[in-house]
């Protein structure tokens, strides 16, 4: 079990009525809990999660329709999403009661300043490095539109502006990121066909090459439903057109690829987490065309070159700068 989800069940008499765990992790909290319902944006806590307990949990950006007696929110990593959620929940929840609960590390103490607008904000507990707060809702706020949030940014490519479109809580929040920067240098000559932009966040690389090559095919995978939102919001702002899929790691992307293309995740949450990508470079091989090609940028101190010549083929490095270093290897 989580520790955020045991600190809950510590007050589990708090949570009778309807219940939503916004945000929750993929374990057993739903099954202890059986007036609760969970929301995730999260494709593979989503998976996980609706494979055990079905239509109690709700998938995407939004909340879901219903009206709940309380609300939880498990602290999200950027301060831009949980102000979103903090409105989201708020805004339904009138005379009622907002939950909040993160791990110290993530700054859950300064977060629960973002209560104070709405009512009296008290710490219910404080146990596994985690701690519990609590706020009636006096002061319901208006609901904002999650589009009003986003960050709009441009960024030049062959001498072109491409728009970015960037909600929040994604990668990069309303920037380039500069590992991100120095790969679309380094985009030239990629083979032609059906390219996968990889953790596509705002849909940067996949719209910029779509610009460059608007004969090419391509396909925008994430994880996460606000970074796949953000992507068909930068795709139309530029009136290209491309597949955005919102799936776990490189095992929801298409087959038979001719390239890849990203900038893998190496961070979630608070913890640091290479699964999603050590199972890219292992399976990349799977996706790709033979003479297939996958692109990559990642922090020089990563050790990926050894670990993508015994699963895909030789691995150069095309470019270094900043920390950072562009891969390119050939399914061979
Ligand atoms: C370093 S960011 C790159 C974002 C974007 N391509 C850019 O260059 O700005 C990595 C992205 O991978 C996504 N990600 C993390 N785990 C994933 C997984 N299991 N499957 C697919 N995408 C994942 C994250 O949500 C994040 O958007």
């Amino acid at each position: 079990m989580d520790p955020r989800s045991e600190v809950l069940l510590r007050q589990a008499e708090l949570f009778q009525g309807s219940l939503l765990l916004t945000g929750l992790p993929a374990d057993d909290l739903l099954g202890t809990l059986p007036n609760a319902r969970g929301w995730s944006w999260h494709a593979g806590d989503f998976a996980a999660l609706d494979a055990r307990f079905g239509a109690r949990t709700h998938f995407g950006t939004e909340p879901p329709a219903e009206a709940f007696d309380a609300a939880v929110l498990f602290l999200p990593k950027a301060r831009d999403l949980s102000d979103y959620l903090i409105n989201a929940l708020a805004s339904r929840l009138a005379g009622k009661e907002l939950f909040l609960v993160g791990e110290k590390r993530g700054g859950i103490e300064a977060a629960a300043r973002q209560l104070s607008p709405l009512g009296r904000a008290r710490k219910l507990d404080s146990a596994r490095h985690c701690q519990l707060w609590q706020v009636t809702v006096e002061n319901p706020p208006q609901a904002v539109e999650l589009d009003s949030l986003a960050k709009h940014f441009e960024i030049d490519v062959n001498g072109e502006p491409l728009k970015i479109v960037s909600l929040p809580g994604v990668f990069s929040h309303g920037r380039l990121d500069r590992g991100s920067a120095l790969l679309l240098e380094n985009i030239a000559n990629l083979p032609t066909g059906h390219l996968l932009d990889f953790g596509c966040g705002a849909g940067v690389l996949g719209a910029a090459v779509k610009r460059r090559n608007p004969g090419m095919q391509v396909t925008l995978l994430d994880v996460d439903a606000f970074a796949t939102a953000s992507s068909r919001l930068t795709l139309a702002a530029n009136g290209l057109e491309g597949e955005v899929i919102t799936g776990d790691g490189i095992d929801a992307a298409p087959k038979h690829l001719d390239s890849i293309l990203t900038n893998p995740p190496f961070h979630t949450g608070v913890h640091t987490d290479y699964a999603a990508t050590e199972t890219l470079l292992r399976k990349a091989r799977d996706h790709l065309k033979k003479g297939g090609e996958m692109r990559l940028v990642a922090n020089s101190f990563l050790r990926y070159q050894p670990i993508i010549e015994q699963h895909l083929g030789v691995c150069a490095v095309l470019a270094e700068g900043q920390g950072f270093r562009i891969y390119r290897a050939k399914r061979g």
